[in-house]
């Protein structure tokens, strides 16, 4: 039978009433009610996450042919990874109609950076450093997913990155972890609104709890070990905002912390998560990272991995059954007491309550999900983000904006429209503006010729290849868009090679040699080496994975319809051997001399030098500003005063900009060793040409703070550089000490 009568139930039956807002009390009291109903198999069911045919299965595949039974059976309390509502109303409706207590499920989802409409991956948006922006792209990306059957997403990504060979650093925001404080405010905020009973929001989930971006070697998976001082001053206080905005969820990482399986952890799960941050929502697990404690070598069998799992404060296992095979057995022997089930199936519950599945539990289901999707504002914001995202990294003799000429668009990603990057949600590649479309858009009257030149990484064709240079000789000025395949980041596609593939910089040095200008349009998902292209081309603009309105959000920026004006939240290395490089490093014993750069017996290499090839807040503009007038209200902060940090900021070019003034602080001494430089806010203004604004900060004790050798928290008596500036290494500073 097909779907029809399916779709035309949901569109008879299906109603959008309110959902009543409920006390906490309120929602604890129908939890424990509705749990004193259950046997121990559906409570256990309640903790099950699994996923359904033609599902987006992120994992290894497993055999999902038995769910329709297990749901029948009241045996399941979320599904993973669908996309057609049809389907899932037909499963939800199985639950509800022919389970015994009728306890709906949750539909989650990994909605990242966009849900039909594709936004710019996280490690782009992050750069716009304007968090009023990426609140309002979650807010859209919320509206989508809730208009088409999410309940939950598994987002926000907060793990902190230094490691560009690790493939999910696209899918982060960078390395600082106050940058990641405010991304955590604003995606949270974004997503739920503030009202989880709304039809328009949809329930968020912290990820990787904890640090696993600090995968050794920045291999996916691999092994974490790091001091209990650089967890909490680094990994935890994006996973603390997240909570006190209310995040409904947190998802347990995949790798280790201090030993033992973040996901069987349980001072990260109990003593951390409960006791210090205070959540009250639910824990669960990444894909079969329960059973993969097994792997880790901390559970012998599934009946340990259950065991530990739980005990640590694990509530939800997705894709891996151990808890509803072995529990029983568990609890019958006496190795685990009810009350850690009750605790765990009471979280469920409550998240059910809260967001109104039992309310309505066809809540964001629709028939006709696509009517939600694509509006023409979603498009055009996407559009506005993307162009925010997009930085500036060269610009040499201004050549750029493009002025009317003999344009050619060379390499292989010029004309995809694979360009939304991993973790791309539902978006379509048919419904993406190609680079060379945007182009042509923009420009219909110019003359912009294309030629691939050869595939992103696969072996070279000798006749792309002449195509591209006859095509590059025949044009004024050479755009290169070059860079990643967006297959070539996300989820395990480490790399231990961050140049751009080899056949396209074969290609870009056959083109150096016409003599022609040259810019590079680069397409990547991670810092990559490009200092070929720093000393051979005139102009890099770095685009990222930019989304549906990749082409346009471009050709904006290329013809300077839009003055860029994003930063880099990530360094950008000399090469894979300089890593793990980034802004926020320590001094150590021996730094090198400022007058005498090639000393021996002091920390540097023989054949690179220590900094990046772009650090950290870096990204230039098609006008210059002018930071100056650094003031301070005092120099002696006393405990919890406020200190006012003045600067003026002035565009001394001929276009209007904005300019992302960036405030960073220094302890020139403290009892543990400090980074060279930690920011601590940051203010994107728009300026006209010779226009001057000044910018003020405020600052206490309390951000100067950091964990000292006792492990307080704490701003200890001590001199404090406080700077202003437009990247990580350009400031200007004025000296404090706190008394
Ligand atoms: C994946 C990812 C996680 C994602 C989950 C569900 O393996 O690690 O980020 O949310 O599985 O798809």
């Amino acid at each position: 039978m097909g779907k029809q009568h399916l779709i035309d139930e949901m569109n008879k039956n299906i109603k959008r009433n309110p959902i009543p807002k409920r006390s906490e009390q309120e929602i604890k009291d129908l939890a424990k009610k509705m749990l004193e109903q259950m046997t121990l198999e559906e409570k256990l069911g309640q903790l099950y996450e699994t996923s359904y045919d033609g599902a987006d299965v992120t994992g290894p595949e497993f055999d999902s042919s038995n769910v329709v039974n297990l749901v029948r059976s009241g045996r399941v309390g979320s599904i993973l990874g669908m996309n057609d509502n049809v389907d899932m109303y037909m499963l939800q409706k199985a639950c509800v109609e022919e389970s015994r207590l009728g306890i709906p499920m949750f539909f989650a989802n990994d909605i990242i950076h966009g849900c039909r409409t594709g936004y710019p991956i996280n490690l782009a948006l992050a750069g716009t450093f304007d968090m009023e922006l990426v609140e309002e792209a979650y807010k859209n990306i919320a509206f989508e997913s809730s208009h088409s059957g999410v309940n939950l997403t598994f987002a926000p990504m907060l793990d902190l990155v230094r490691d560009p060979r690790w493939g999910r650093v696209m899918e982060s925001y960078g390395e600082d972890p106050y940058l990641g404080v405010r991304i955590a405010e604003a995606s949270v905020r974004g997503f739920q609104q503030d009202d989880l009973t709304s039809y328009d929001s949809v329930p968020a989930c912290a990820k990787h709890f904890v640090a696993y971006g600090a995968a050794e070697a920045g291999r996916d998976y691999n092994t974490v070990d790091i001091s209990e001082r650089m967890l909490r001053q680094y990994y935890l206080p994006q996973f603390k905002k997240a909570i006190d905005c209310g995040v409904t969820s947190v998802m347990t990482a995949f790798n280790i912390y201090d030993g033992v399986p973040a996901t069987q952890n349980k001072f990260l799960l109990r003593d951390i998560l409960r006791e210090e941050f205070g959540f009250d929502g639910f824990v669960i697990s990444d894909y079969t990272a329960s059973d993969e404690t097994m792997c880790h070598k901390t559970s012998r069998n599934k009946r340990q991995v259950a065991k530990n799992c739980i005990k640590a404060g694990l509530d939800h296992e997705m894709i891996s059954t151990t808890y509803i095979d072995e529990i029983p057995s568990l609890i019958e022997d006496g190795e685990v007491d009810t009350k850690l089930v009750d605790e765990a199936v009471l979280r469920i519950l409550e998240f059910k309550y809260k967001i109104g599945l039992f309310d309505n539990p066809y809540k964001n289901m629709y028939a006709n999900a696509d009517e939600y999707q694509l509006l023409p504002e979603m498009l055009e914001h996407s559009r506005d983000v993307a162009r925010k995202s997009i930085v500036l990294l060269k610009n040499e003799n201004n050549i750029l904006p493009l002025t009317k000429q003999k344009i050619s668009v060379i390499g292989p990603i010029g004309h995809l429209n694979q360009v939304v990057g991993p973790w791309g949600g539902r978006v379509r590649f048919e419904d993406c503006i190609p680079f060379i479309d945007g182009l042509r858009n923009s420009r219909p009257d110019y003359d912009i010729t294309f030629a691939q030149g050869c595939k992103t990484y696969q072996d070279a064709d000798e006749n792309l290849f002449n195509q591209a240079v006859e095509t590059a000789k025949d044009s004024d000025i050479i755009v290169l868009a070059m860079g990643e395949h967006q297959w070539m980041s996300g989820e395990s596609r480490s790399r231990t090679d961050i140049t751009v593939p080899k056949v396209q910089m074969d290609l870009a040095r056959e083109l150096k040699k016409l003599g022609k200008k040259m810019v590079l349009v680069l397409f990547t998902g991670r810092p990559l080496d490009l200092t070929w292209f720093e000393e051979n081309v005139d102009a890099i603009v770095n685009g990222w994975y930019l989304g549906n309105e990749t082409g346009n959000a471009l050709a904006d920026v290329l013809f300077g319809d839009y003055n860029p004006s994003a930063k880099l939240t990530m360094s950008f290395p000399m090469n894979v051997g300089q890593i793990p490089v980034y802004y926020n490093h320590f001094n150590t014993g021996r730094p090198i001399p400022a007058d005498n750069p090639h000393s021996d017996y002091v920390s540097r290499y023989l054949d690179c030098r220590n900094e990046p090839l772009y650090p950290f807040g870096y990204g230039l503009s098609y006008t210059n500003f002018e930071i100056s007038d650094l003031a301070v209200s005092t120099t002696k902060l006393k405990e919890n005063e406020q200190l006012t940090v003045t600067c003026k900021v002035k565009n001394t070019g001929g276009v209007a900009g904005e300019e992302v003034v960036q405030l960073y602080i220094e302890a020139l001494c403290f009892s543990v060793t400090r980074p060279m430089n930690e920011l601590k806010g940051f203010q994107k203004i728009s300026l006209e040409p010779k226009e001057e604004k000044q910018v003020t900060f405020t600052l206490t004790t309390e951000d100067l703070a950091y964990y000292n050798i006792d492990m307080e928290f704490t701003a200890e008596k001590a001199e404090y550089a406080i700077r202003v500036g437009n990247a990580s290494n350009n400031l200007i500073e004025k000296v404090i000490e706190t008394v």
